[in-house]
């Protein structure tokens, strides 16, 4: 199927990708505020390091149920108005967290903002890839990635502007400012256009994509669409079950579990403490380090939205993930060997760099880009949702065993843990990740019902 008629694309794409990325953003900035707020609120509540720990990973339960519930849900109502779901659960958390008096209320505020992430992180990539031509969708799903790195940064410039005050309220509430801008927006913003052909809606679908691309004749893209959507089998959950659909839920697993056991929340969560270790000291400098760390994973995004529809994405995984094992194997080292006093702590922050930095541009984005390219569009919702629960799930995992992790085998060993499942992911990418640049949605579906591996796409 050539992708003849995806040639040219309008301004409104632009405006759509920077707004379902808010999605994005808000992901990064709710997950990444609590780091700052916890040190305040542990105060004010008197909380144990058990709450503590409830308090910080609550999110993560809400965002494997929000995950969860956002499959069927995308099915059926769309994913433009998913994404306005997720604005609205974002800006109500925001209010009810800043506003909690208990720490009881603030576990439930932060669950709620963990549903807008689960749905927010996989809907966002999913409309965008939906309605961009392939020949850039590489490029504008990074974007996403992007965003959430951003959100990232923001809430540690936020953490750090309220923290002289200890103001965590404003840490949680100035996150409802881009919900708003986010309900607001993508109000304005039409549906995802494969979406409405799935639903029946083929002259809406039309009419969205005469708005956003320049071609003619937008009529052979619905009929790729169309015809694509007619060879597929079952939709919905029970179409998971499908032969066809076994290989891609094999890779959309692999790259869930692998871009979370390869221990990137944790080495961020950590940075501060290994910043510290190579001498920064007072806790303002090490969160503005933290930001800074963050800054550098954005240049890589930068790098990736360049690189991915250029020289596609396999490589950039490939050598991304040998580079995140390069970064721990120096990290663990660094712990090691404290006795190499005198250049330790470069030798740590150089093994940190080169670990977010290669995350950046590989296993990051390429996850979220991947998994909303390579189902088929009755599946996508089911499917995504289900991998996006188990990279949720797989973070959790990742969260709570980490502490216990460092008592059994050290630092070191810990981090050279995650290096070793490094290997095991390298492996698994070079034998079953397929190469999906330039391709349409519909040449990659056609590709699974072939039963060609995945590495022959
Ligand atoms: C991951 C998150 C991680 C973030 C860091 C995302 O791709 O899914 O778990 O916190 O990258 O930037």
């Amino acid at each position: 199927m050539p992708d003849k008629p995806e040639t040219g694309l309008r301004g409104l794409v632009y405006v759509a990708v920077g707004v379902a990325a808010l999605g994005g953003l808000l992901f990064g900035y709710d997950t990444g505020v609590i780091s700052g707020a916890i040190l305040f609120i542990t105060k004010q509540f008197s909380l144990s390091a058990r709450m503590e720990e409830i308090v910080v990973s609550a999110v993560l339960v809400g965002a494997a149920v929000g995950a969860a519930l956002g499959g069927a849900l995308t099915d059926r109502f769309g994913r433009r108005k998913l994404i306005i779901l997720a604005g609205i659960i974002f800006t109500f958390s925001a209010v009810a967290t800043a506003l909690a008096p208990s720490v009881t209320w603030l576990i439930a505020g932060r669950i709620v903002s963990g549903l807008g992430i689960g749905v927010a992180s996989f809907i966002s990539p999913m409309y965008i890839a939906e309605i961009v031509p392939a020949k850039v969708r590489g490029a504008l799903v990074a974007v996403n990635m992007l965003a959430i790195t951003t959100g990232i940064v923001v809430a540690y410039l936020v953490d750090y502007a309220f923290s002289a005050t200890e103001g965590w309220r404003y840490m949680f509430g100035l996150g409802a400012i881009p919900a708003v801008v986010l309900v607001v927006a993508m109000w304005r913003l039409p549906d995802s256009p494969r979406w409405l052909i799935i639903k029946s809606m083929v002259p809406q679908a039309k009419q969205v994509l005469e708005r956003v691309r320049t071609v003619p004749d937008v009529s052979r893209e619905i009929a790729d669409v169309q015809q694509s959507m007619q060879q597929q089998g079952n939709g919905g959950i029970a179409g998971l079950f499908q032969h066809s659909v076994r290989m891609p839920l094999i890779v959309g697993l692999g790259l869930a579990i692998f871009q979370q056991i390869t221990g990137i929340n944790t080495v961020m969560y950590y940075s501060p403490t290994i910043f510290k270790f190579a001498g920064i000291q007072a806790a303002g400098t090490a969160i503005l380090a933290g930001a800074g760390l963050t800054a550098v994973m954005w240049c890589f995004h930068v790098l990736a939205i360049f690189l991915l529809d250029r020289v596609g994405r396999r490589p950039l995984l490939l050598v991304g993930v040998a580079g995140q094992v390069v970064g721990l194997a120096i990290l663990g080292a660094a712990f090691k060997f404290q006795q190499l006093a005198s250049y330790k702590s470069g030798v740590a922050i150089g093994g940190l760099v080169i670990y977010v930095s290669c995350f950046a541009f590989g296993l990051g984005p390429i996850f979220w880009l991947m998994i909303s390219e390579i189902y088929p569009l009755k599946v996508r919702g089911a499917a995504m949702s289900a991998v996006t629960v188990v990279n949720w799930v797989t973070n959790l995992a990742v969260a709570v065993t980490f502490l216990s992790l460092v008592k059994v085998l050290g630092h070191a060993g810990t981090f050279w843990l995650y290096a070793v499942t490094g290997v095991a992911a390298w492996i698994f990418f070079y034998r079953l990740a397929p190469e999906t640049k330039g391709k349409t949605l519909e040449q990659i579906e056609a590709h699974w019902r072939t039963g060609k591996p995945a590495r022959a796409l």
